[in-house]
């Protein structure tokens, strides 16, 4: 396996040294295409962008929440507008209709923008704590594009605390880019934080190669940076 490996020593410089690499990688190509993750992990990340303003991209939306409306506040496009595209000024955004009336219309949409598009240049994302990529579960496969997820209990539960959410009708669905659409981007950038993902990093880097685990399929990826704090290190070394 081959990657560059990226130790974060805190916060404020996992964000800048995460902004750096990212304005590196994106260097060479005239308006590339960008996928960028939501979650706790990207804020620093994010906070640090804000302040280097990289050159123009083309936003590519990794994954988002099935069925809500498009001004619920809860829509991961919503979120990733308010804290770096529209700061930014990116107006080319790829994104999902969360409430597409046909769901498998939405999905070939996008899958036909990305084959008529290209790859992508640039893939930005995080881990879930039971490996997830993006949306794509446990047991997605490595070839298998865009498409409708049903979400494991523990990444609802997770993603409920993004908007201290208690309630009952949270999404159970969501669209996701698949991994073979993340696999065929140029450069990917892993993003790990925290005590909380050091043994899902170990397994995705060190276990088998397995749809159990989904980021493994980045055991074979090419141009791989993964920038990582001491803790979600802590059983890799
Ligand atoms: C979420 C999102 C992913 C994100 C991952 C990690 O559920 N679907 O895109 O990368 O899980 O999130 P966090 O950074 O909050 O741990």
């Amino acid at each position: 396996m081959n990657y560059n490996l990226i130790k974060a020593p805190n916060s404020a410089e996992f964000g800048s040294i995460t902004a750096d690499i990212f304005c590196q990688a994106i260097s060479d190509t005239v308006l590339p295409k960008v996928i960028l993750p939501t979650g706790e992990t990207v804020r620093d990340f994010y906070a640090a962008l804000r302040a280097k303003k990289p050159a123009p991209f083309i936003y590519v939306q990794l994954d988002e929440y099935k069925g809500l409306g498009s001004q619920d506040p809860k829509l991961f496009s919503n979120w990733l507008a308010r804290d770096i595209l529209d700061p930014l000024g990116i107006d080319q955004r790829m994104i999902f209709k969360s409430d597409a009336p046909q769901p498998d219309l939405e999905t070939q949409r996008v899958s036909q923008w990305l084959n008529n598009s290209g790859p992508v240049d640039l893939a930005v994302i995080g881990i879930g704590s039971n490996g997830h990529v993006g949306f794509n579960e446990p047991g997605s496969h490595f070839d298998q594009s865009v498409h409708v997820q049903t979400l494991a209990a523990e990444t609802i539960r997770a993603n409920k605390a993004y908007w201290k959410y208690e309630g009952d009708d949270f999404p159970s669905q969501a669209y996701t880019l698949g991994i073979g659409d993340l696999r065929k981007a140029k450069k990917t950038i892993l993003l790990v934080k925290g005590q909380e993902k050091a043994a899902i990093l170990q397994r995705a880097l060190l276990g088998d190669m397995t749809v159990d685990v989904p980021a493994s399929y980045l055991q074979r990826q090419a141009g791989l940076t993964i920038v990582a704090d001491s803790a979600a290190l802590s059983l890799i070394g």
